[in-house]
């Protein structure tokens, strides 16, 4: 392994950071790991609000865990109420610019009044602690308020990116057996009116358990409202009082699901509930993005992933901050709408993606050369590994080698972010997300839970429960039990394998399951191969992932059709489009190849890995659109495969 260069913190960053050295967080992380609930205790009493003190910190009955047993507290109540009694009451809360250019900056006294009038609308809908809400909405203030007016009810909330489907859309409302979707006219990218309305309609012929449907004004388009079910929210919000005291709940009231895809068809429910998640949350915008009372603070994130609930709501209104929501795409009208943005509002932390930085670079120098970025002190990564060249320009070109950058690794299960330097205390390596944070026990192991040399690849696993885990898979604890905590028993087996080098650093490699990660955004392989079958065109289809210089992976289809053969870039196309309709337009294959059969073992497994090969070295050359035949190469392989 060759060594990698390191980036140490300033020591003007240093200093002023909540965490300033590595001895500090050795310390911290000694703690954690010897006494992890007085620890978390402490950081809990610190950090946030509460009704009523826990019994205990922690309880475990694998695979299930509680935390904070017995305390009550109200989210709602910890982004909003508790600032209006300090300074920050004035202070803004959300710095919102839609795509068009329109802006609104909501203070924290405004943003709890539109909270508790939204929460009175809920209730006059008759929705009460422990129903189910689907919010289907564009990037706009709308958005977290619905969040937030759920949370004060103690409404578990499940938000659907605007990207999906109304296929997609349909399958989680019915999973989740929401009785109100929360949704918006439509909203803006990339110049275009994304119809969320009309998409939601058509979700909606099939979802029973839907007793109301409250619609935002965005785009001041038409939509066809149906009486009885659907309201305006204006219109609603008329007849309300803006006094709405936050429930009293429970600490492990559910706060939110959200669907992931995972190893099958069927997208599951990660489950979040309340007391833990804030905690861990809160403090992880401490450690990682060194949160301070002035900072502007800009998570380039969409709120339909975890990413835009931890980092973008929830956690820089627990911690008071001020938080940049902007709706559209970085590079509208002009590659350089992300710098303007920094420029105009001074933003001091920015966190987005690898595959945004790949698109920057690949637009060039001269768009952020043209703003002003001195304001920016702290850069974040999050999503998918970011490749040293991405993280060198990063360093140079936007942070002008000044701003350490924070590499996080965690995922939609984690909650918070998990594997990450804390900047003023842990020297960077580029690539590398380094080390684990206080609480999070991590390893890299082998298929029998031991743990392997440095320099050895493995299986990325956690050994002990930390407070902002998932606590189940929605309706499906069997599934959670078996595919998180049984298979390395009573570890969480992450789904990434990774190295650990000689300094301890993690170095993250990408999913070993059937999971691809394109754009950061998660996509299973079974998943799309069950939206190309239902084709009716389709035989069988193969999915399989290739390095992609832009997006990190692209989706490869493989397909074999019913009445054999294949061509024309008619059927590519319909079949490309048949996925956006089926799961959404961010999963549509970048590649379809029609095969006259799918390479496979001979006791019938799909080679996969064969595939990946082809896409990879692209060892099979070939027109996409004409007929590939991998027969040969599928009964070498196989020879081979049964040989060994
Ligand atoms: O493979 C890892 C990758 O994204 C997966 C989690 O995806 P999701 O649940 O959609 O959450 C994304 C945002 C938290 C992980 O299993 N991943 C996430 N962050 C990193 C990463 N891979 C490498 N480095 C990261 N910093």
């Amino acid at each position: 392994m060759k060594a990698s260069k390191r980036y140490h913190p300033s020591r003007e960053f240093s200093q002023k950071a909540h965490v300033r050295s590595m001895g500090a967080y050795r310390k911290l992380y000694q703690q954690a790991l010897d006494t992890p609930e007085e620890f978390w205790g402490a950081q809990a009493e610190r950090e946030i609000h509460w009704f009523q003190k826990w019994s205990h910190v922690f309880e475990w009955n694998p695979p299930f865990a509680k935390w904070f047993v017995g305390a009550k507290t109200n989210i709602s109540y910890n982004c909003l109420d508790r600032h209006l009694s300090t300074w920050r009451k004035n202070r803004a809360a959300i710095i919102w610019e839609g795509e068009p250019g329109d802006q609104q900056v909501l203070t924290y006294q405004e943003l709890h009044r539109r909270v508790c009038r939204f929460a009175n609308v809920l209730k006059g809908l008759g929705l009460k602690a422990g129903d189910t809400s689907i919010i289907y909405m564009p990037m706009i203030p709308a958005l977290p308020i619905a969040m937030l007016a759920c949370a004060r009810l103690g409404i578990a909330h499940s938000v659907v990116f605007g990207g999906f489907s109304a296929e997609a859309l349909k399958t989680r409302i019915q999973d989740l057996e929401a009785k109100v979707v929360i949704t918006a006219d439509g909203g803006w990218r990339r110049g275009r009116e994304i119809h969320l309305k009309a998409t939601a309609d058509e979700a909606l012929a099939d979802c029973p358990t839907v007793k109301d449907v409250v619609v935002c004004r965005r785009t001041g388009h038409e939509v066809a409202m149906h009486a009885g079910r659907d309201h305006w929210w204006h219109e609603l919000e008329q007849s309300v009082s803006e006094v709405c005291e936050a429930e009293v709940l429970d600490s492990e009231t559910p706060l939110f699901v959200l669907y992931t895809s995972g190893t099958t068809g069927k997208p599951k429910g990660i489950v979040h509930t309340t007391g833990g998640y804030m905690v861990e949350v809160a403090c992880t915008m401490k450690w990682v993005f060194d949160l301070r009372e002035e900072d502007t603070y800009w998570c380039a994130a969409d709120i339909g992933w975890v990413t835009g609930h931890s980092y973008i709501v929830y956690g820089p209104l627990m911690e008071g901050a001020t938080t940049v929501i902007y709706e559209g795409a970085p590079d509208y009208p002009q590659p350089d709408r992300i710098w303007r943005i920094i420029e105009k509002y001074k933003v001091n932390i920015l966190y987005t993606s690898p595959t945004a930085i790949r698109a920057f670079i690949k637009n060039g120098e001269q768009w952020p050369r043209k703003h002003d970025l001195s304001s920016l002190r702290l850069l974040g990564s999050v999503g998918e590994p970011i490749n040293p060249a991405a993280w060198e320009w990063y360093h140079k070109v936007i942070g002008h080698e000044r701003c350490p950058i924070v590499d996080t690794w965690w995922q939609t299960e984690t909650g918070s972010i998990m594997i990450s330097p804390m900047p003023g205390a842990i020297p960077t390596k580029p690539g590398s997300a380094t080390v684990p944070l206080p609480g999070i026990v991590a390893d890299v192991v082998d298929l029998d839970g031991n743990t392997v040399e440095p320099g050895k690849e493995g299986f990325l696993i956690i050994r002990r429960a930390w407070p902002a885990m998932f606590r189940t898979l929605y309706r499906d604890p069997q599934r959670y039990g078996d595919q998180y905590w049984r298979r390395i028993p009573g570890n969480y087996l992450t789904g990434d394998a990774a190295r650990r080098d000689k300094d301890g650093y993690f170095w993250i490699l990408g999913r070993v399951d059937d999971v691809m990660n394109v754009s950061g955004h998660r996509l299973s392989t079974m998943e799309l191969e069950s939206a190309l079958v239902r084709h009716p065109a389709v035989a069988e289809a193969a999915v399989v992932a290739r390095p992609h210089e832009i997006t990190g992976q692209a989706v490869v289809a493989f397909v074999t059709l019913k009445h054999g053969g294949g061509d024309g870039k008619d059927l590519v196309e319909e079949l490309r489009s048949w996925v956006g309709h089926e799961i959404g337009s961010f999963a549509k294959p970048e590649q379809i190849r029609f095969v006259e059969s799918l390479p496979k073992t001979r006791s019938g497994k799909i080679m996969r890995r064969l595939l990946r090969e082809i896409v990879t070295t692209d060892k099979v050359a070939g027109d996409i659109t004409t007929l590939e035949d991998l027969s040969v190469i599928s009964r070498l392989s196989s020879q081979q495969e049964e040989e060994s």
